[in-house]
Formats: structure tokens, sequence, C-alpha cells
């Protein structure tokens, strides 16, 4: 965690239904199925459902709705998650989001599933540098996600790791803000 304590997180969406969903947070106990022991740690079963402990929803505030291409916010934040989203939107509004996002963001960036194409470009015009450790262990946690036959553009599939040109930015998750 590098001296970061998760004591307060923001969380939000585009889609309101998505975010009353993710406030809900009742989720059918199969989703335990394939957690880590770890992972489990963070959620109770109760009544045949699976919720994340109190610990853990305390924690977490839940903004309105809204677009992190361009959304102004007001806060800043050590560490920015822009989880499995940024396919949902076309390379140029990727590079307007990281530009974005790069205006409230401090120390990290968490990014999970982007245009790989443009990643490195968009990154570093922002003043970010991957950060490579347990690179191909966090990619391979992907799991059934990875196909031989992924496109080299994006899909909800993602090509097994390889060392690429600019692998050290197409197949990471983990930013570093330089400045
Ligand atoms: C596959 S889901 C991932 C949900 C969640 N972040 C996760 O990792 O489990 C993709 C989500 O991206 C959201 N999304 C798409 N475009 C967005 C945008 N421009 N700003 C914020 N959220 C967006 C969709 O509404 C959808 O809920």
């Amino acid at each position: 965690m590098r001296g970061i304590k998760n004591v307060e997180i923001h969380a939000t969406d585009i889609s309101n239904e998505f975010l009353e969903f993710a406030q809900k947070a009742h989720y059918p106990a199969t989703a335990a199925d394939d957690m880590s022991a770890e992972e489990k740690t963070f959620f109770d079963v109760s009544g045949g459902q699976l919720c994340p402990v109190a610990s853990v929803r305390s924690a977490v505030t839940f903004l309105p709705p809204c677009s992190f291409v361009d959304s102004v916010l007001t806060e800043s934040y050590d560490v920015v998650f822009v989880s499995n989203a940024l396919t949902y939107v076309t390379p140029a509004e990727q590079a307007t989001a990281i530009a974005n996002i790069s205006h409230y963001n401090m120390r990290y960036l968490v990014l999970t599933a982007f245009h790989q194409q443009t990643i490195k470009p968009d990154l570093m015009a922002n003043g970010y540098e991957a950060v490579p450790d347990n690179l191909e262990e966090i990619h391979n946690s992907w799991g059934d996600r990875i196909a031989k036959d992924a496109p080299l553009d994006h899909s909800w599939m993602l090509p097994p790791f390889s060392k690429i040109q600019d692998y050290e930015y197409k197949y990471c998750a983990l930013f570093r803000k330089l400045r």
C-alpha cells in the first residue's frame, strides 16, 4: 500500500441504475466460489447473500452519477481506479479521460481493461509511468478472460501476457504520477 491508508473511498459510475445496485451491495453467495481466502474476508454471508463487511461499506461514499471522461471532481485522491470501464469509451475519449483524471489524482492510477494501442501515449502525456511490480501475475489473474485469439484492439477478452513492444504499459494495471 506504500503508506496509503484505505480509509475513505468515493465511488461512482455513469449509470444511476448501476450505482443503486452497487449501493445495495447484495450478491448471490455463489459469487464467492472462485474468490481467494483473502478476498472472502471482505464479505459476510447472510440470508444466502454475500455482502461487503461493515468496515468496507462504511468507508464508501457514493457520488452522484458522472462520467470519468469529463467530470470535474473537486476533491483530490491518492489513488484512482477506473475498473473495467475505459473500454466503454472510444480511444479518443480514453485520452481525454486520463487527462481529466490527472487533475484530481495525486499518486497512483489503477486501470483495468483499456485501449492497449494508445494507453502509453495517453499516460505519458499526463505524467504517468508504469509500475511493473507483479505485472505478469496481475495480468494472469484475469483468468478466463485471457484468450489466444483476443483482438489487439479491445474487447472483453485480453491477449495472453507477452513481452511485445511497450508491454510494460499495455499489460500493466498500476501507474504512478510523476508530476
Ligand atoms: C463492466 S462494468 C464495470 C463496473 C465496475 N466498475 C466494476 O469494475 O465491476 C462497466 C461500467 O462502466 C460504466 N461506464 C461506462 N462509461 C462510463 C463513463 N464514461 N463514466 C463512468 N462510468 C462509465 C458503465 O455504466 C458500467 O457500469
